[in-house]
């Protein structure tokens, strides 16, 4: 009675989204992935053009890794479009270039949990596997006053346990679905709207009024916070100087600023003191600054630092937060005769920046960086 109650209503105020026009599992997968940590509304416009740009599964396989990023540039978390290209890979040799079918068989594939698996599963296979994920447990823990804390791993069980009794066996993906609309629109974090739910009679902490004590969540810990010393470094060309990051570190392969770890006395020391120009000239001799900043860069010794920061940048990532302070140096001549570019190590002139995948942070330095010179200092 519950079920079909709540598929009706989910028939009705289904919201019309690109990977709800058909049970594509190709389509389901990519827009589960994409819809990890981004919302719907970003997400549609980078599904259409994934969608494009890489119709079929053995496009995917076979997609150069810099148009890949590109597909997923500004969504974050690139392990995920590395692992969906690695799990196509799988598809495309051990299943033949077609989607497995088996929940079991989906979960082999790079990337994805119970979570995805549980979605393509219902959404696209018709076969009645629950969705987990914090929306869904909201919602399940508010229907049956449920105690487990969400925010522990061991809780997934008793969430999937009362999933199974009520999945409706016959429509388990629209029911997933619906649980998943019914999280974002109705049954919201704070302040539900509990008149216009269709299965408020079915609650039992509407029933108790207690919506507000669930789902049982304990707090997060707080993300570490590292501070770091970036330097734009400009050549007599206009480029820029990037160094590629260590492919095992966060944001592992991406061109960033080269930047160095400092301890936090001595970034807050930095941020202050060098706030502002002591000296009517704009720009010191290297001694002062490197000795300050101490960037491990072969040619520091040309380097011409401006004699202050152009203001720092923070960047949250899910445990960690970047506290990053940005400085600009120039090479007086053209670059030194013993650089050589590598693989790890390039200039960049801005006209290309187009084309290369900034991880979010370097973006935005450069967004940091072009304001700066907006407002009128001499570059
Ligand atoms: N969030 C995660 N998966 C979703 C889906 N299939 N539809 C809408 N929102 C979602």
């Amino acid at each position: 009675m519950f079920q079909k109650r709540f598929i009706e209503w989910y028939e009705k105020e289904k919201r019309n989204l690109p990977w709800r026009y058909d049970h594509n599992p190709y389509r389901i997968w990519i827009s589960e992935i994409m819809l990890q940590q981004t919302r719907v509304d970003t997400v549609i416009a980078y599904f259409y053009r994934f969608m494009e740009w890489f119709p079929t599964i053995e496009d995917l396989a076979n997609a150069p890794e810099e148009k890949l990023l590109k597909a997923w540039e500004g969504l974050g978390y690139y392990s995920r479009v590395r692992n969906i290209q690695a799990a196509a890979k799988q598809i495309v040799t051990d299943f033949d270039g077609k989607f497995p079918q088996t929940p079991k068989e989906i979960c082999s594939l790079k990337g994805i949990g119970p979570y995805t698996t549980g979605a393509i599963s219902s959404i696209a296979f018709g076969l009645p596997e629950p969705a987990i994920d914090g929306n869904v447990m909201r919602v399940v823990s508010r229907l049956f006053c449920i105690e487990a804390d969400i925010a522990k791993a061991s809780s997934r069980k008793i969430f999937d346990e009362a999933m199974r009794k009520i999945i409706d066996e016959k429509y388990p993906g629209e029911f997933n679905q619906a649980l998943m609309d019914l999280g974002s629109a109705i049954c919201t974090p704070t302040s539900p709207s509990c008149e216009q739910c269709p299965i408020q009679s079915f609650c039992l902490a509407y029933k108790k009024e207690k919506q507000a004590c669930y789902p049982v969540k304990t707090k997060k810990a707080k993300p570490k916070d590292c501070y770091y010393v970036c330097a734009a470094i400009q050549n007599q060309e206009g480029a820029y100087y990037f160094e590629e990051r260590h492919h095992q570190k966060l944001l592992a392969n991406m061109w960033m600023f080269p930047m160095i770890e400092v301890t936090k006395e001595k970034y807050e020391r930095l941020k202050l003191e060098w706030a502002q120009a002591y000296e009517p000239s704009l720009f010191a001799q290297t001694k002062v600054a490197e000795e300050e900043i101490m960037l491990p860069f072969e040619f520091k010794e040309q380097l011409i630092w401006q004699k202050r920061h152009l203001g720092e940048v923070t960047h949250i990532f899910s445990h960690l937060k970047w506290h990053v302070l940005l400085f600009y140096g120039r090479m007086p001549s053209l670059v030194s005769e013993s650089f050589q570019e590598t693989i790890t190590k390039r200039w960049l002139s801005p006209d290309a920046f187009n084309n290369v995948v900034f991880p979010k942070v370097q973006v935005k330095l450069i967004e940091q960086l072009e304001k700066n010179r907006n407002n009128s200092n001499p570059f």
